[in-house]
């Protein structure tokens, strides 16, 4: 009889270990297939849907399969409570936030996943490394694991709390080039504590727990120093690089509970954070050794040359201008987004287009204030994708349009990036509107853009402002234009 019921345990034990497994590889095929979704803005709404279906398979799985030293998980009770809150607290946030206030969300959300693997760490540390000691007599490589965790994880965390500080407008930037050097100091002090917590033999882990928290401490610190001199238009690279951090954190965690879900889900994040990060570096000419030890971020003191008189035109002008024309580009920046005018460009694009004008999109890949931003908000309002055209592209040909209308954007059409040694923006490629034969400027005032510098383009011969909230006006024109 005794027999008979150790069979069915072992039957229902190992049962329950292959249906966590196939839960496992479940979860990290429909990772990768939302992942690949989520490239497209026409599939990516479903993509996170799969995706996140994925991470709950994984979440079930584990609480019911899962065993700890031949025991089920325990304290489900409090599990379930922090899944629910988590879930109200994430879905009230995402319900509540502002589209154009998401990157500040997202630098947020990354954080609390860099958090999240970084408590693992200095959960497991203790009673890992001491059955470690107790089996082999040393730390191996599952400790290793933690010590990364930790120290990634910490690094996301306060680094992603700063990004989130500055892009919300409550940080400023602290550009001195001390901070370089307290950097690189900073992270060679981190390795060493890792090499040093590794190379300690017989030891009892409880003696060592203070070194775990300096480190975390020190963390916490690169992480906030890393973030503080990077400003200008250099934060996309930082955020996107943040992203890679927090996931290889978490892969981190899944190598140290050898969970494939878990290190599948981190690779994934990590790697596409890094791709990102390169795609990003590329975009604003910036290389990823001087982000890493925070070394750019230029200040916005360029020598001001001569700037002239602005010419304003009316909403009449510019649209007879624009009726007329053959071919025309709109160029969307971060206004687009405030101003929430998406729907109105794409209706003034489809009046122009049904009057015989060729209408393009120009998409710079830093405007907004997250990557893919006017993708984005450009879908959101049915614009073929095939109209959106990337700003190298749209340069080749750019002294063939006839007017390049610039909605809300600054930096990205800012010729100093291309003239002006001396300015912060210095060597990011941009969208080149001021090749194109007119320019016309849709933005409220005079107001500087994310890097608070001037732009000559707005000083330019053929250039007009057409001042104005971007929906008001975009509203005039589509009036004016259906009256000619
Ligand atoms: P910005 O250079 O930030 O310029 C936006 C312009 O929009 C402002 O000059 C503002 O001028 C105007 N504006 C604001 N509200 C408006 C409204 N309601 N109607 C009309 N215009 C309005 O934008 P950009 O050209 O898109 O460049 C993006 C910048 O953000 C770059 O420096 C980039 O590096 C940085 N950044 C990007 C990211 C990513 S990943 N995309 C992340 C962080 C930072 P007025 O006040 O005069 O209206």
């Amino acid at each position: 009889m005794d027999d008979l019921i150790k069979i069915k345990e072992t039957i229902a034990f190992t049962l329950g270990e292959s249906v966590l497994e196939i839960s496992y590889v479940v979860a990290s095929v429909l990772f990768i297939i939302g992942l690949r979704m989520l490239s497209h803005p026409d599939t990516a709404r479903r993509g996170n849907i799969w995706a996140a279906v994925g991470m709950g398979i994984a979440i079930v799985a584990t609480i019911l399969f899962h065993k700890m030293d031949g025991e089920p998980i325990g304290n489900i009770g409090y599990i379930i409570a922090a899944i629910i809150l988590g879930t109200a607290i994430g879905w009230i946030i995402a319900l509540r936030v502002k589209m154009t206030a998401m990157p500040q969300l997202v630098s947020f959300f990354n954080g609390m996943g860099g958090g999240a693997a970084a408590l693992i760490s200095i959960m497991e540390f203790p009673h890992i490394s001491e059955g470690l000691v107790q089996q082999y007599g040393m730390l191996n490589g599952e400790v290793l694991s933690i010590l990364l965790g930790l120290m990634i994880g910490s690094i996301s965390f306060a680094g992603s709390m700063v990004a989130f500080g500055k892009l919300d407008g409550r940080i400023k930037d602290i550009t001195t080039p001390i901070l370089r050097y307290i950097n690189i100091a900073l992270l060679v002090v981190l390795v060493g504590f890792i090499v040093y917590i590794m190379s300690l033999g017989q030891i009892n882990p409880e003696n060592i727990m203070y070194l775990v928290y300096i480190m975390l401490a020190i963390a916490l610190v690169y992480g906030v120093l890393f973030v503080m001199p990077i400003g200008g238009a250099d934060m996309p690279v930082v955020i996107s690089l943040l992203n890679s951090f927090t996931g290889l954190a978490a892969a981190m965690g899944g190598f140290l509970y050898n969970n494939q879900a878990m290190i599948t889900g981190g690779i994934l994040v990590g790697s596409a954070g890094t791709i990102l990060t390169i795609l990003m570096c590329k975009a604003m000419n910036r290389s990823l050794t001087n982000v890493v030890i925070g070394a750019f971020g230029g200040s916005a003191s360029g020598a001001e040359k001569e700037l002239g008189a602005i010419k304003e035109t009316t909403t009449t002008d510019a649209a007879i201008m624009l009726n007329y024309s053959r071919k025309v580009i709109i160029i969307p920046g971060y206004g687009l987004a405030v101003a929430q005018a998406q729907h109105l460009a794409h209706e003034l694009d489809k009046l122009l287009e049904e009057n015989g004008v060729e209408v393009k999109y120009a998409i710079h890949p830093v405007a907004g204030r997250m990557p893919g931003h006017m993708n984005v908000l450009l879908a959101e309002s049915d614009v073929p994708y095939d109209k959106l055209v990337e700003s190298e592209e749209i340069n080749e040909d750019i002294e063939n349009v006839d007017v390049a209308v610039v909605i809300g954007a600054n930096d990205v059409v800012n010729p100093a990036a291309e003239d002006d040694p001396a300015s912060p923006l210095y060597g990011m490629p941009i969208v080149k509107a001021n090749k194109a034969k007119n320019t016309i400027i849709m933005k409220r005032g005079m107001g500087k853009g994310y890097a608070a510098i001037e732009n000559h383009l707005f000083y330019a011969d053929n250039t007009k402002m057409l001042f104005g909230d971007a929906k008001s006006k975009l509203q005039e024109l589509i009036n004016e234009i259906k009256q000619l």
